[in-house]
């Protein structure tokens, strides 16, 4: 009985979506559904689903979801509409209280707040990001988890013969690099023996639930976790990890220091900063709490986003042999690999790769008042406004016919240098003053990686291996990008 009632969902779902479906791919405002089916038909292809859908709309849709849901989004990617959101009426565009309620995992660190405690985040985070003692701290950790950790692991698998998935290598690589940067202690997830490490598993798993967040109307989500079952379980779980991980290091982290005050320090971590010289800034003291929400929008921020940018970038190499053997030829006239910041096209190709894929593909904002965009479209107040990243790469209108090529040339100039994109056009890294902290610190995490990999290494894609966007809150690969390593001769 039970298998024909679920039997007759199925078939009805199919049905109505098959009804409700346009022909000219321009989803129809039905009574009472709104738009929702239209979403649903093509979630799985979300971000396609919208380039296509935006390339025809002029860069602007208003979705509808159902009458009682409160799932009114305006979506745009109109590089004018972008300059006037994130930046010259930034006030009038805050991230608002249901991101907040969605991220609620992330406490009231930097990404999940507004306003005052947002602007206290930022000076601090911005100050320590730019310490002296901290870009030393970072050039070494991450010379020394390229050398101990990438090189041994990618050793093995040439001489093993391994077939690897490069997108976990980069993940693990990702997580103990901003482990170390942010606490200190090396995770020590990129080994041979690739270990189960709970607190990474902890973070998908927390991601994975605030992606369903989205899906479904609060009201529902916040039932179940009322009653603690599903999904909102699973959340709980890794909410635990995730504390417990945290506070033991803050904890560590404040025995150290009784024991080790009069010791010099030549490079710190993040954490030590926060500790010793909030004071500077006029921050009298810092909570474990407020560590706890630092120390995890951290997390968040470097794991994945740098190495979902080095996954896709591997991917995108390898369909493009003529791009790749550029970067061999301009690696051969680096007289040593830390030369890194005079890699001019490998700047480029990772753009390129950043452009196409990025890793955070959405951005959500929520507005207080009422308000006109440049492409002349209303605002009401209290309206969810979604940027797509993914579908903002591939506009025509923004980049030209060439936009799904793969073309590092499109970002340098004729005299040989970086040329300059502006942030409201090329919004990876955000724009405006919640521009990214960490943009500097990632591209010289990424070319030390490439830099060594394709001196080094060269890979070989497993044939057939599909490798496309799952649907995530950062745009990974949804079966990995699976490889056979081969060391160069
Ligand atoms: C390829 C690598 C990266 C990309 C594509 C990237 C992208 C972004 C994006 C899109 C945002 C805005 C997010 C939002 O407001 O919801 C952001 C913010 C931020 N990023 Fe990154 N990021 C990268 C690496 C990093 C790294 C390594 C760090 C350092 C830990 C970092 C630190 C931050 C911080 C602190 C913010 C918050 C800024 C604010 O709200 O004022 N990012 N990043």
């Amino acid at each position: 009985m039970e298998f024909l009632v679920i039997f007759m969902i199925f078939v009805s779902f199919f049905f109505l979506c098959y009804l409700f479906r346009n022909k000219n791919g321009i989803p129809t405002n039905w009574p009472i559904v709104g738009m929702l089916f239209a979403l649903l038909v093509n979630a799985h292809q979300v971000h396609d689903w919208l380039t296509e859908l935006l390339e025809k709309l002029d860069m602007n849709f208003l979705f509808k979801g159902p009458w009682l849901a409160n799932m009114k989004m305006f979506i745009t990617l109109d590089p004018a509409n972008v300059h006037h959101i994130m930046s010259k009426n930034f006030t009038n565009y805050p991230k608002g209280t249901k991101f907040n309620e969605m991220f609620d995992v992330f406490g009231d660190g930097i990404f999940n707040v507004d306003s005052d405690l947002w602007k206290l985040h930022r000076k601090m985070a911005h100050t320590f990001i730019g310490e002296p003692k901290f870009h030393r701290f970072l050039h070494d950790k991450v010379w020394e988890k390229v050398e101990k950790g990438l090189i041994p692991v990618l050793d093995h698998a040439s001489k093993q013969g391994l077939v690897i998935d490069l997108q976990d290598l980069f993940y693990r690589f990702s997580l103990d690099t901003i482990c170390t940067l942010v606490t200190g202690c090396d995770l020590g997830s990129l080994s041979i023996d690739w270990p189960h490490v709970p607190f990474a598993n902890a973070l998908d798993d927390a991601e994975e639930v605030i992606l369903y967040r989205h899906f479904v109307p609060m009201s529902v989500w916040k039932f179940f976790r009322w009653l603690g079952v599903g999904n909102e379980k699973k959340y709980k779980k890794a909410w635990e990890i995730l504390d417990d991980f945290v506070y033991k290091c803050i904890t560590k982290k404040r025995e150290e220091k009784k024991q080790e005050s009069m010791k010099p320090q030549v490079g710190v971590d993040l954490l030590t900063l926060y500790m010793d010289e909030s004071q500077s800034i006029n921050v009298t003291s810092v909570s474990d709490k407020f560590l706890r929400d630092t120390i995890l929008s951290f997390f968040i921020a470097g794991r994945d986003t740098t190495s979902t940018a080095l996954s896709w970038f591997f991917y995108l190499l390898s369909k493009n042999p003529r791009v790749e053997s550029k970067i061999r030829d301009e690696l051969s006239t680096m007289e040593t690999i830390h030369d890194y910041h005079k890699l001019i096209y490998v700047h480029g190709a990772l753009c390129e790769a950043l452009r196409l894929y990025p890793p955070v593909a959405f951005e959500q904002k929520a507005s207080v008042e009422s308000d006109v965009l440049p492409s002349g479209h209303q605002v009401d107040p209290n309206m969810q406004i979604i940027f797509n990243m993914y579908a903002m790469g591939r506009m025509k209108a923004i980049w030209g016919d060439d936009c799904y090529e793969f073309k590092p040339e499109r970002w340098i100039s004729e005299r040989g240098n970086i040329r300059h994109e502006p942030s409201y056009k090329f919004l990876a890294f955000n724009a405006g003053p919640r521009t990214c902290l960490g943009k500097n610190m990632s591209f010289f995490q990424m070319k030390a990686v490439v830099a060594t990999i394709i001196k080094n290494y060269t890979f070989q894609a497993v044939e057939g291996h599909q490798v496309v966007p799952d649907i995530s809150l950062i745009l990974r690969m949804k079966h990995g990008f699976m490889v056979k390593v081969y060391h160069s001769p």
